[in-house]
Order: structure tokens, then sequence, then C-alpha cells
């Protein structure tokens, strides 16, 4: 599992932002300041079983006195956001990591986010961020209905007119047409549901977004119940040692089995903490962590796979 450090926090306040996103605040008892941490940050909560779900920071970057989440209640989920929503009330200790980023504010002369939902918590600080500094930004922000859009009011805020929302119950769903043409220096930032990542993705190729220029966050596993696992053997390149690993068990787990400590977090091939190299195998990528260009190197073994067999870069 991961080394990070993880702190015993606080929970001060929690009000939810709509029916179903729990929005927390989350202090040190003990220190005035957490570490430091920048827009699109997340950190780890981990749940009384040892597992690990990851949220993104929400709160103001500058105020380093408290942490601030939004957790939606996901009812066919595994659990942990039903376990944060009965038991993280104010008074309620949270094992919390310290931040960590892989999704950060790019140099750019234009910034465009298209956020889905609960999608918005790493896009507020960043657009907060980025609208403070005078940055030219435009938010598109999709929900249900405005009743639905976790954090609507904070975003307003923090973008004035720059913030476009859809809401489906006015009649309003966001389209890919409404997507620019890409322009030299800008930068197109994606987070929410992996159907709308896969929309915008395809839409901004479509319109010559080099994928350089687009970031993305997955806020939610990819669901392909056709999927039927194979069996494939794994090749450890340091050592040249074998592993089988059966149709019913994950890469991951098998290199656990063997003695073999890999750092993971979500387990759902969203979070990208778990992924390492590869140098030999056709994979079968079933991740949404790992950018197209690094595939050819790059395997995240909780969810992915391979064909016959792969040779990794351990
Ligand atoms: S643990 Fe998150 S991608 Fe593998």
């Amino acid at each position: 599992m991961t080394a990070r450090v993880v702190m015993k926090l606080k929970v001060v306040a929690a009000r939810f932002s709509t029916p179903n996103v729990l929005h927390l605040r989350l202090v040190h008892p003990l220190r005035p300041e957490l570490p430091p941490w920048e827009p699109g940050a997340h950190v780890d909560l981990r749940l009384p079983d040892g597992k690990i779900r990851q949220y993104s920071l929400c709160g103001d970057p500058d105020d380093l006195s408290a942490y601030e989440i939004a957790v939606k209640r996901e009812d066919a989920g595994r659990g942990a956001s039903i376990w944060a929503h009965q038991t993280l009330k104010p008074g309620a200790i949270a094992h919390v990591s310290a931040p960590r980023s892989n999704f950060a504010i790019q140099k750019a002369s234009r910034h465009i986010f298209v956020v889905g939902g609960i999608g918005v918590t790493p896009a507020l600080p960043m657009a907060r961020r980025l609208a403070a500094e005078g940055a030219d930004v435009l938010v598109h922000f999709c929900a249900r209905s405005k009743a639905e859009a976790p954090l609507l009011a904070d975003l307003r805020e923090a973008c004035g007119p720059r913030l476009r929302t859809w809401f489906t119950a006015d009649g309003r769903r966001f389209s890919v047409s409404e997507l620019e043409d890409y322009v030299e220096g800008a930068c197109l930032y994606v987070c929410g549901p992996p159907r709308l990542l896969k929309a915008v993705q395809d839409a901004a190729t479509a319109r010559g977004w080099p994928e350089a220029r687009l970031r993305s966050e997955a806020f939610q596993a990819t669901l392909d119940e056709n999927f039927k696992p194979e069996p494939f053997d794994a090749t450890l390149a340091s050592t040249g040692k074998t592993l089988h690993v059966p149709a019913d068990r994950s890469l991951l787990e098998v290199l656990r089995d063997h003695g073999i400590v890999m750092p993971s977090s979500c387990e759902l091939g969203v979070c990208g903490s778990c992924v390492c190299g590869y140098t030999e195998g056709v994979v079968i990528h079933r991740d949404a962590a790992i950018p197209v260009a690094e595939r050819q190197h790059r395997i995240a073994p909780c969810v992915s796979r391979a064909r016959v067999s792969v040779t990794l870069d351990l």
C-alpha cells in the first residue's frame, strides 16, 4: 500500500451541498496548518477496513487551516461514500493522507474546463486560482439540475461571467459542439464521469486539440460489463521471474501475493497510483489514468491485463 503519511483530522463542518453530496471541512486537532497543496490535488481517505478512496480538495489552497472535500453518496458503490455520509459528522476523526496532485494547472494562454457533477471538486480551486490571477478561463459545468450541481455557489463566486451552466432539467444539455477549435497555447481540462471524458476527448480531437493540451480526471470507474478476463503471464524484467495471473485475479493482487510492494489507492484504474512500466507484450488497458501517448509503456495493474504475456519494468 501507499507509504503516504496519514493524519487524523477532525471534521469541523459537514453540510449538504446537494441532497447527495456532503461537503466536509477538516482540521488538525493540534496543528494550526496542514501540508500545502496546489489546485487539482487530492487526498486519500482511509476507511475502517484499511481501504482508501481519493477525494479532490475543493477548498482554498491559500487557507491551510483546513482541508475541504465533497463526498457524493453512491448507493450502488462499494460502500465508502455511504460510510462517509453516516460517520463523518462534526467531531468525527477522519484518517487523511497528505495531498498529492496529478491534475494540475498547465501553462496556457486560455484554460477551458468541462466539468460534470462531482467532477467540480478539483476544478473549483483551479478555476478560482486562474480567475484570481486574471487568466483567460471558461468553465462549462454540467449537471442534471441546479439543485444537483455541487458547489455551484462557490464556483459561481469564483468564476462570475466565466461560468456557463448546463442543467438538463432546464432543457440545457451540454453538447460537445460547444467546444472551441484548438487555438495555439490553450489547454482543455475535463473532469467528471468517463462518458463525459470520452465525448469531450473525441470532440476535442476532431477540433484539432493535441493530446498534450488535454487534461482529464475521471470520477468513476469505467463500467465494462462485457469484458471477460483471460489468464496471462507477467515476467519481472529485473529477475526474469514469471508469474501467472489467473482470470479471476488482478495483476496487482498477483504481484502482491509474490511479495512485490505496489502502491495503490482507488484500485479502479482511476488514480494512477499503481501504474508501472512494461517493456513487452500486448496490454489490454482498462484504466482512465494513463494518457494514450503513454500506453505503449505504462500499465495500471489494478485493472489492466495482457494478451498472453507481458514483461513488467519491475
Ligand atoms: S490503484 Fe488507482 S489506478 Fe490503480
